[in-house]
């Protein structure tokens, strides 16, 4: 397929401006001429601190979650007009973190990427299904349900501007990864769900895989057909690990 790979590093609840530093300055200095779009997301704290690093690099950064609302009387949010004060072009919505730890709802998720795509910054759409639902045979309709909700906010015409990332639960941060198969085959399903709305979009939404991806998996991850990029949490953290997933998409 002709979709440029995208490879996005979640660094979740970690860093300190001087561990960032170090990082940043390692993955820097160890990328080559780079074959995929990279971002970095980051917490908001470090808007800046990403911005001043990595500005005309070939790396992007965006935050790992944005508020539904515009601006206003919400203690502790951050709105998406301060995501582009320092530029950020990516913001993650519906982590299954914030999905599980802060109740956010496929509707909440849906207002999330809406604002954020109003605003010209790219909403990473995550989705995935426990454990529990996968057993069930349930991993279809979890996925449809949650990216259905979104779907349903958006102009057809809106929609090659979202990124999707399918997460399944159970992979994260555990060492468990699906295999590629799996992954794929949940990859299709969601292109069809896309092409229900806009057929020609649907080819050329990104479907990012996150899950314990790692340097020694990323490549025959990102080998099948509807895996466009990955979304690493633990291995972003390392600058040898993540460059070596950049190598392999
Ligand atoms: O957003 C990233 C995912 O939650 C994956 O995290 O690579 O540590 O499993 P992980």
């Amino acid at each position: 397929n002709m979709r440029r790979k995208l490879v996005a590093g979640n660094w979740k609840m970690n860093g300190s401006l001087v561990a960032n530093a170090a990082l940043l300055a390692e993955i820097k200095a160890g990328l080559a001429v780079a074959a995929c779009d990279i971002a970095i997301c980051a917490p908001a704290p470090y808007f800046a601190q990403c911005q001043a690093e990595l500005a005309g690099s070939a790396i992007a950064w965006g935050g790992q979650d944005v508020s539904a609302h515009a601006g206003g009387a919400y203690t502790g949010e951050v709105a998406v007009s301060m995501l582009q004060d320092f530029a950020c072009r990516y913001v993650i919505v519906g982590h299954s973190e914030r999905r599980a730890y802060h109740a956010e709802s496929d509707g909440l998720v849906a207002q999330k990427a809406l604002r954020a795509l109003l605003a010209g910054v790219t909403p990473i759409v995550c989705v995935g299904e426990t454990l529990v639902e996968r057993e069930a045979g349930q991993t279809d309709a979890v996925v449809g349900r949650q990216l259905a909700a979104v779907l349903d906010v958006l102009d057809a015409a809106d929609l090659a501007r979202i990124v999707v990332a399918y997460e399944p639960v159970w992979a994260i941060g555990t060492g468990k990864t699906a295999t590629p198969q799996m992954a794929q085959d949940v990859h299709l399903a969601l292109r069809a769900m896309l092409a229900g709305k806009n057929p020609t979009a649907a080819v050329e939404v990104k479907i990012l895989y996150g899950g314990s991806m790692k340097p020694d998996n990323a490549a025959e991850l990102l080998a099948m057909p509807d895996i466009d990029g990955g979304l690493i949490g633990g291995a972003a953290l390392k600058a040898v690990d993540f460059l070596a997933i950049v190598a392999a998409a």
